[in-house]
Protein backbone atom coordinates (compact mmCIF):
# COMPACT_ATOMS: atom_id res chain seq x y z
CA UNK A 1 0.00 0.00 0.00
CA UNK A 2 1.45 3.24 -1.22
CA UNK A 3 0.86 5.73 1.81
CA UNK A 4 0.55 9.10 1.63
CA UNK A 5 -0.08 12.63 4.04
CA UNK A 6 -2.41 15.43 2.12
CA UNK A 7 -1.52 19.16 3.70
CA UNK A 8 -4.66 21.13 3.68
CA UNK A 9 -5.72 24.98 4.95
CA UNK A 10 -9.36 25.26 3.62
CA UNK A 11 -12.84 23.58 2.19
CA UNK A 12 -10.77 20.57 1.18
CA UNK A 13 -12.06 19.84 -2.12
CA UNK A 14 -9.24 18.01 -3.81
CA UNK A 15 -8.78 16.19 -0.94
CA UNK A 16 -12.27 15.08 -1.25
CA UNK A 17 -11.49 14.27 -4.89
CA UNK A 18 -8.74 11.93 -3.41
CA UNK A 19 -10.99 10.44 -0.81
CA UNK A 20 -13.69 9.50 -3.89
CA UNK A 21 -11.14 7.81 -5.82
CA UNK A 22 -9.83 5.52 -3.45
CA UNK A 23 -13.53 4.77 -2.08
CA UNK A 24 -14.04 4.55 -5.80
CA UNK A 25 -11.49 2.29 -6.31
CA UNK A 26 -10.33 4.29 -8.91
CA UNK A 27 -7.18 4.98 -7.22
CA UNK A 28 -5.63 2.15 -6.53
CA UNK A 29 -3.22 0.66 -3.44
CA UNK A 30 -2.88 4.31 -1.89
CA UNK A 31 -4.35 5.26 1.38
CA UNK A 32 -4.43 8.51 3.42
CA UNK A 33 -2.13 8.15 5.99
CA UNK A 34 -2.88 11.47 7.59
CA UNK A 35 -4.30 14.75 7.42
CA UNK A 36 -3.02 17.89 8.59
CA UNK A 37 -4.31 21.30 8.39
CA UNK A 38 -2.46 24.74 9.73
CA UNK A 39 -5.88 26.17 10.47
CA UNK A 40 -8.06 25.11 13.35
CA UNK A 41 -11.87 24.59 11.87
CA UNK A 42 -10.45 23.54 8.52
CA UNK A 43 -13.37 22.35 6.80
CA UNK A 44 -11.07 19.75 5.32
CA UNK A 45 -10.28 18.12 8.91
CA UNK A 46 -14.10 17.42 8.87
CA UNK A 47 -14.17 15.82 5.83
CA UNK A 48 -11.18 13.43 6.28
CA UNK A 49 -12.11 12.17 10.01
CA UNK A 50 -15.77 11.46 8.24
CA UNK A 51 -13.91 8.72 6.20
CA UNK A 52 -12.10 7.25 8.82
CA UNK A 53 -8.48 9.32 8.35
CA UNK A 54 -6.24 10.56 11.17
CA UNK A 55 -6.87 14.45 11.30
CA UNK A 56 -5.02 17.45 13.11
CA UNK A 57 -4.63 20.89 13.06
CA UNK A 58 -0.34 21.64 13.32
CA UNK A 59 -0.55 25.67 13.59
CA UNK A 60 2.39 27.77 12.79
CA UNK A 61 1.17 29.88 15.76
CA UNK A 62 1.56 27.29 18.52
CA UNK A 63 5.29 27.33 17.87
CA UNK A 64 8.02 29.65 18.47
CA UNK A 65 9.33 30.18 15.03
CA UNK A 66 9.10 28.47 11.33
CA UNK A 67 12.01 26.19 12.21
CA UNK A 68 10.09 24.54 15.29
CA UNK A 69 6.88 24.65 13.43
CA UNK A 70 8.30 22.78 10.65
CA UNK A 71 10.75 20.62 12.46
CA UNK A 72 7.10 19.36 14.24
CA UNK A 73 6.00 18.80 10.92
CA UNK A 74 8.95 16.61 9.88
CA UNK A 75 8.29 14.57 12.98
CA UNK A 76 4.49 13.80 12.32
CA UNK A 77 5.05 13.04 8.83
CA UNK A 78 7.93 10.99 9.26
CA UNK A 79 5.87 9.14 11.70
CA UNK A 80 2.53 8.52 9.62
CA UNK A 81 5.08 6.05 7.30
CA UNK A 82 4.24 8.88 4.60
CA UNK A 83 5.62 7.47 0.93
CA UNK A 84 4.09 10.79 -0.56
CA UNK A 85 2.83 14.66 0.83
CA UNK A 86 0.27 15.80 -0.90
CA UNK A 87 -0.36 20.00 -0.60
CA UNK A 88 -4.22 20.13 -1.02
CA UNK A 89 -4.57 23.91 -0.74
CA UNK A 90 -2.02 24.29 1.84
CA UNK A 91 -1.04 27.68 2.05
CA UNK A 92 1.87 28.34 4.35
CA UNK A 93 5.12 28.59 2.43
CA UNK A 94 7.53 25.59 3.29
CA UNK A 95 11.11 25.56 4.49
CA UNK A 96 13.55 24.41 3.07
CA UNK A 97 14.66 21.93 5.33
CA UNK A 98 10.75 20.33 5.08
CA UNK A 99 11.60 20.33 1.34
CA UNK A 100 15.06 19.05 1.94
CA UNK A 101 13.84 16.51 4.10
CA UNK A 102 11.08 14.91 1.66
CA UNK A 103 13.52 15.78 -1.29
CA UNK A 104 11.45 14.50 -4.22
CA UNK A 105 8.16 13.48 -2.07
CA UNK A 106 6.20 16.42 -2.36
CA UNK A 107 3.40 17.33 -4.85
CA UNK A 108 1.22 20.84 -5.65
CA UNK A 109 -1.48 20.96 -7.20
CA UNK A 110 -1.95 24.79 -8.75
CA UNK A 111 -4.81 25.99 -10.47
CA UNK A 112 -3.48 27.65 -13.70
CA UNK A 113 -1.07 26.10 -16.25
CA UNK A 114 2.18 26.80 -15.01
CA UNK A 115 4.28 28.78 -15.76
CA UNK A 116 1.24 31.12 -16.33
CA UNK A 117 -0.15 32.59 -13.09
CA UNK A 118 1.67 31.04 -10.67
CA UNK A 119 4.56 32.07 -8.10
CA UNK A 120 4.43 34.48 -4.93
CA UNK A 121 1.39 35.90 -4.32
CA UNK A 122 -1.13 33.64 -6.94
CA UNK A 123 -3.06 31.76 -5.04
CA UNK A 124 -6.91 30.86 -4.61
CA UNK A 125 -8.79 33.12 -6.53
CA UNK A 126 -6.16 35.41 -6.94
CA UNK A 127 -5.26 33.11 -10.00
CA UNK A 128 -8.12 33.31 -11.46
CA UNK A 129 -8.63 37.49 -10.87
CA UNK A 130 -5.64 37.32 -13.13
CA UNK A 131 -6.28 35.00 -15.68
CA UNK A 132 -9.68 36.70 -16.41
CA UNK A 133 -7.84 40.36 -16.23
CA UNK A 134 -5.11 38.89 -18.74
CA UNK A 135 -7.85 37.48 -20.69
CA UNK A 136 -6.38 34.01 -21.51
CA UNK A 137 -8.78 31.94 -23.35
CA UNK A 138 -7.40 28.78 -21.85
CA UNK A 139 -6.60 28.34 -18.30
CA UNK A 140 -6.50 24.97 -16.54
CA UNK A 141 -4.89 23.41 -13.27
CA UNK A 142 -1.34 21.63 -12.93
CA UNK A 143 0.34 19.02 -10.64
CA UNK A 144 3.78 19.14 -9.70
CA UNK A 145 6.52 18.32 -7.42
CA UNK A 146 7.72 20.78 -4.59
CA UNK A 147 11.15 22.30 -4.61
CA UNK A 148 13.14 24.92 -3.14
CA UNK A 149 10.68 28.17 -5.55
CA UNK A 150 7.07 28.83 -5.54
CA UNK A 151 5.21 26.78 -8.23
CA UNK A 152 8.83 26.01 -9.76
CA UNK A 153 9.11 22.77 -9.45
CA UNK A 154 9.13 19.58 -12.03
CA UNK A 155 5.23 19.91 -13.94
CA UNK A 156 3.75 16.11 -13.93
CA UNK A 157 0.41 16.65 -15.34
CA UNK A 158 -1.59 19.69 -16.51
CA UNK A 159 -5.29 19.99 -18.26
CA UNK A 160 -6.80 22.72 -19.82
CA UNK A 161 -9.88 24.54 -19.39
CA UNK A 162 -12.06 27.01 -21.29
CA UNK A 163 -12.72 30.52 -19.92
CA UNK A 164 -15.90 31.41 -21.34
CA UNK A 165 -17.59 34.80 -21.62
CA UNK A 166 -18.91 36.40 -18.51
CA UNK A 167 -16.92 33.81 -16.38
CA UNK A 168 -16.17 35.61 -12.78
CA UNK A 169 -13.06 34.07 -10.73
CA UNK A 170 -15.48 31.99 -8.76
CA UNK A 171 -17.31 30.84 -11.50
CA UNK A 172 -13.93 30.02 -13.74
CA UNK A 173 -12.47 28.73 -9.83
CA UNK A 174 -15.03 26.29 -9.96
CA UNK A 175 -14.45 25.00 -13.55
CA UNK A 176 -11.55 24.67 -13.30
CA UNK A 177 -11.58 22.45 -10.26
CA UNK A 178 -14.62 20.03 -11.36
CA UNK A 179 -12.66 19.85 -14.97
CA UNK A 180 -9.16 19.60 -13.88
CA UNK A 181 -8.05 19.62 -10.35
CA UNK A 182 -10.50 16.87 -8.77
CA UNK A 183 -9.51 14.55 -12.36
CA UNK A 184 -5.34 15.43 -12.67
CA UNK A 185 -4.96 15.01 -8.33
CA UNK A 186 -6.08 11.80 -8.27
CA UNK A 187 -4.07 11.06 -11.85
CA UNK A 188 -0.68 12.45 -10.55
CA UNK A 189 -0.93 10.51 -7.15
CA UNK A 190 -1.79 6.85 -9.02
CA UNK A 191 1.43 7.67 -11.42
CA UNK A 192 3.48 7.91 -8.62
CA UNK A 193 2.25 5.34 -6.36
CA UNK A 194 2.93 3.26 -9.64
CA UNK A 195 6.41 4.16 -9.85
CA UNK A 196 5.71 5.51 -13.62
CA UNK A 197 6.85 9.21 -13.01
CA UNK A 198 10.47 9.95 -12.90
CA UNK A 199 12.02 12.92 -12.79
CA UNK A 200 15.02 13.85 -15.67
CA UNK A 201 17.25 17.16 -16.19
CA UNK A 202 14.40 19.17 -13.81
CA UNK A 203 11.86 17.48 -15.72
CA UNK A 204 9.28 15.05 -14.45
CA UNK A 205 8.28 12.22 -16.97
CA UNK A 206 4.82 10.62 -16.56
CA UNK A 207 4.40 6.90 -18.39
CA UNK A 208 1.36 6.06 -19.47
CA UNK A 209 -0.52 3.43 -17.51
CA UNK A 210 0.15 0.01 -19.65
C1 LIG B 1 -7.37 24.78 -5.14
O1 LIG B 1 -7.76 25.65 -6.15
C2 LIG B 1 -5.93 24.40 -5.32
O2 LIG B 1 -5.53 24.32 -6.65
C3 LIG B 1 -5.25 25.56 -4.67
O3 LIG B 1 -6.06 25.87 -3.55
C4 LIG B 1 -7.39 25.45 -3.78
C5 LIG B 1 -7.78 24.51 -2.67
O4 LIG B 1 -9.11 24.13 -2.71
N1 LIG B 1 -3.86 25.26 -4.41
P1 LIG B 1 -9.64 22.96 -1.79
O5 LIG B 1 -9.27 23.28 -0.34
O6 LIG B 1 -9.01 21.67 -2.24
O7 LIG B 1 -11.12 22.97 -1.98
Amino acid sequence: MFKIAVLVSGGGTNLQAVIDSIENGSLKDVSIVKVISNKEGAYALERAQKHGIEAKCISPGSYADRTEYFDAMIEEIRASGADLIVLAGFLVVLSSRFVEAFKGKIINIHPSLIPAFCGDGYYGLKVHEQALKRGVKVTGATVHFVDEGTDTGPIIIQKAVYIENGDTPEILQKRVMEQAEWKILPEAIQAIAEGRVHTEDGRAIMEDKQ
